[in-house]
């Protein structure tokens, strides 16, 4: 999969993305991860890329030109190797995702459809926000990582690229862990232990010791489901839970509660 970054701080996303898991699937050519610099596509020669809104107001604005042709470098070289021409209209073989607050909320669902893609534009905006007109032509999606106010689209492109990553085959060494972790079934994941059996006098749960897999599948399942019922109790409502685990919980409830 590839990924390209709009931005006016590539050497930021650059750096927080080539170490660890996803230094390594880059390195090994799983994915590849490109930050393009807007200010390389500026048309006057002081280089600057914003400018005061029409009708007044706070802060500046980065203009239409420059983020279109920094967008069309890349749109090109996208269409270039899919051996397909085609100017005008918004190309939609290929999605442009513009982080901002006003995009839907990203979540796991929203990482698993991005991760089919073989190619993935993400613009990240800085000031004020971008010229309308401009987004209005290229981008397909807006994609917000939360309800917060941050100073630019960079950790949120960041946040998207490693979450969309480690979903792409090869990325994780095991495949199963990504299938198994939290948000998989919209339930978060069991507690995990390691050596020392005792620890500060606590110790691992007798199950996960006894070496009988059914019955550690059983109770990390319950685990899962009882973590989720106390942390995230809104991924529970959309979880299917089978008729036995539905009973088990009830009977978990009236003893716990
Ligand atoms: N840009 C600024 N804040 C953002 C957010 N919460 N999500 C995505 N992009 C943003």
């Amino acid at each position: 999969m590839n990924f390209h970054i709009l931005t006016l701080f590539p050497e930021m996303v650059m750096n927080g993305l080539n170490t660890s898991i996803i230094g390594r699937a880059v390195n090994a050519g799983h994915l590849s991860i490109e930050a393009v610099n807007i200010r390389d596509y500026a048309f006057n020669k002081h280089q600057s890329v914003d400018d005061y809104p029409y009708g007044g107001g706070a802060g500046m604005l980065m203009q239409a030109e420059p983020v279109y042709l920094a967008h069309e470098a890349v749109a090109e070289k996208i269409r270039s190797r899919k051996g397909a021409a085609g100017h005008g209209e918004t190309d939609r073989r290929f999605r442009t995702v513009y982080l901002s607050p006003q995009g839907s909320v990203f979540d796991q669902k929203m990482a698993e459809n991005l991760a089919q893609e073989e190619d993935l534009i993400l613009l990240c905006g800085h000031y004020e926000g971008i010229d309308e007109r401009v987004l209005e032509e290229i981008v397909t999606d807006y994609v917000s990582i939360g309800d917060y106010v941050l100073t630019g689209g960079e950790l949120p492109a960041m946040v998207m690229v490693d979450a969309i990553s480690r979903l792409v085959p090869g990325v994780l060494h095991n495949d199963v862990s990504a299938e198994f972790e939290s948000f998989q079934d919209s339930l978060l994941e069991y507690p995990q232990y390691s050596r020392p059996e005792e620890w500060h006098g606590k110790k691992v749960p007798p199950v996960l010791l006894s070496g009988h897999h059914a019955n550690i599948e059983k109770w990390r399942r319950e685990q899962s489901i009882i973590r989720t019922y106390e942390r995230r109790p809104d991924l529970l409502e959309k979880c299917e839970l089978t008729e036995k685990e539905k009973k088990w919980f009830r009977e978990w409830l009236e003893e716990n509660m």
